[in-house]
């Protein structure tokens, strides 16, 4: 029989301190409610932080949830956070907002209206994204389903489809039916008969002829999958619809000179598939909600220039020096500091961390990604596309994506995402960065003149003046959208002294509101661990 206690070193020596977390929330040791559902906090997390006090830089995802979940453990909790709102890279734009980058301001002049909004970063929550959802559930923030994948979207690549916008239903289909066709061509020629038993054989044609949707003769002549011939995509009333024609198998391959199949099998990565949500009203009503509980605890525009550890009298504990709105404050002094500075930022900052903590902090690379969103005067989308919600993509060097809104349907206007781009590839270009390096205007320009590709006649469907971009690179106290690989970085997922460092950076789900969120509750556990022993 074991305790609870060497149960716990034991998941904590395979799964590390969010095991411990997880396995303390399962034991009922912990009153964690994102995690148990339940409310309210057991008698042993009561005054487990007593007295102790701890420093949160950042009031981020990260910085929220860990502050929400030490000030229900007991501990005396302060957020610095160095902007004037919570949230973060949680970015939410409306009506009469302003958004600041090193080179300016942008004020936001989408109609007033609660439907008219962008998310500027995080957009999306898969669906086993467990923390996250769990707290929205805790927080009662409604949600509705966020949709990646729309076959009613386009493919669009210059040089491919003689450079003619592709509807994903059509892409889709035409793939399909040419592996199965191929590959049932190659059965029946004997190709497989090594890998192959004869039951084998008619199970796998069967299986071909279904999967492609192929002819008696196993060819693939098009298919109603991709929608009918005449005014209807579907066969309406007319019995005699005939599909479209299909794409020729050359012009299929020929998608692969744009280097983009990934975006046609997106949707199938663990983190893309459905169903994935998005808060109604927009992705800072999470941060809405955090901050009901929580943001009495912030200090905002304070600004963290140095961490530092130091002993005295035995006694180990952290002093952050910090200014508020330009005026040097009186050192914020804590038993523990948790840090959720992107390292970008927090290179710049002084401190006494070990070499190998520095090291870690000045080596780790950020993504630039960059979003640019327009307010359209009607939704020419739905009106002549039927597309609602989803995605069309378009080159990886260029504004990559157009995301078409997954609420306010049939309403008069809507806030289209004229541009997602992100991402390096193996030569190291990073296509966004390109992006976040020229003015907003140039960015805006050639997002208008890179969705005419897509939807011509674009930029008079557009309210051009109401374009935002954001490009995380250029954002102060950010300067960066996630991560790159490879992730975690081990040296950040430990302790240096009293500091700890949290956020999706220390997860192994960067660039996503998940990945902080864990990552706060495993520092939580790590500290109270610690306070414990
Ligand atoms: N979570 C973000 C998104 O869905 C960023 C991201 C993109 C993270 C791709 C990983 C991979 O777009």
């Amino acid at each position: 029989m074991i305790t609870k206690r060497q149960f716990l070193q034991y998941i904590g020596s395979v799964a590390g301190a969010a095991g411990v977390y997880r396995s303390m929330a399962a034991l009922g040791m912990l009153g964690v409610s994102s995690l148990t559902g339940c409310s309210s906090p057991s008698a042993v997390s009561q005054g487990l932080g007593d007295g102790k006090r701890v420093v949160i830089l950042g009031a981020g995802i990260a910085g929220l949830t860990a502050a929400y979940e030490l000030d229900r453990l007991g501990y005396a909790c302060t957020i610095l956070e160095a902007t004037a709102r919570a949230g973060g890279r949680n970015l939410t734009v409306r009506h009469g907002d302003v958004i600041e980058e090193f080179s300016g301001m942008q004020r936001v002049k989408f109609d007033n209206e609660a439907y008219l909004y962008a998310n500027m970063g995080p957009a999306r929550i898969p669906y086993h994204h467990r923390t996250i959802l769990d707290y929205c559930k805790t927080f009662g923030v409604e949600l509705e389903v966020f949709t990646n994948d729309n076959r009613a979207a386009f493919f669009q690549a210059p040089g491919s489809f003689d450079n003619q916008p592709v509807v994903a239903r059509q892409l889709h289909t035409d793939q399909r039916g040419y592996i199965a066709e191929l590959l049932a061509k190659a059965v029946q020629r004997n190709a497989l008969d090594q890998e192959l038993t004869a039951e084998d054989r008619e199970r796998l044609l069967s299986m071909l002829a279904d999967f492609g949707n192929l002819e008696d003769d196993y060819m693939y002549k098009g298919s109603g999958r991709a929608g009918y011939q005449g005014d209807h995509i579907n066969k309406g009333l007319d019995g005699d619809a005939m599909p479209v024609e299909p794409l020729g198998l050359r012009q299929v391959l020929g998608f692969d000179k744009a280097d983009l199949w990934w975006t046609l099998r997106f949707s199938h990565g663990i983190n893309q598939n459905p169903t994935l949500f998005q808060p109604v009203g927009g992705m800072d009503m999470i941060v809405e909600a955090f901050e009901e509980r929580v943001g009495h605890l912030i200090r905002y525009e304070s600004i963290v220039d140095g961490i530092w550890n130091k002993t005295e009298g035995g006694r180990s504990f952290v002093s952050v020096d910090y200014s508020y709105r330009g005026e040097v404050m009186e050192s914020f002094v804590a038993d523990f500091a948790i840090c959720t500075i992107p390292t970008t930022v927090l290179k710049d900052i002084d401190n006494n961390f070990s070499g190998t903590t520095r090291t870690a902090i000045d080596e780790k690379k950020y993504d630039a990604a960059v979003k640019i969103a327009f307010q359209a005067k009607r939704r020419f989308w739905e009106e002549d596309h039927y597309i609602y919600g989803g995605i069309s993509w378009t080159t990886h060097n260029d504004i990559q994506q157009i995301w078409y809104p997954a609420n306010g349907y049939h309403r008069a206007k809507g806030v289209i995402l004229g541009a997602y781009v992100f991402g390096e590839d193996e030569f190291d270009r990073d296509f966004a960065l390109r992006f976040a390096k020229m003015s907003h205007s140039q960015r805006l320009e050639h997002a208008l003149t890179s969705g005419e590709r897509i939807h011509p006649g674009y930029r008079n469907e557009l309210e051009v003046n109401t374009g935002v971009s954001r490009a995380w690179s250029e954002v102060p106290f950010q300067k960066g959208s996630w991560p790159s690989a490879p992730v975690p970085i081990e040296a950040l997922e430990m302790p240096d002294g009293a500091v700890y460092f949290a956020g999706d950076l220390t997860s192994a789900l960067t660039g996503w509101q998940e990945g902080s969120a864990q990552s706060a509750l495993a520092t939580v556990e790590a500290i109270n661990d610690r306070v414990m022993t």
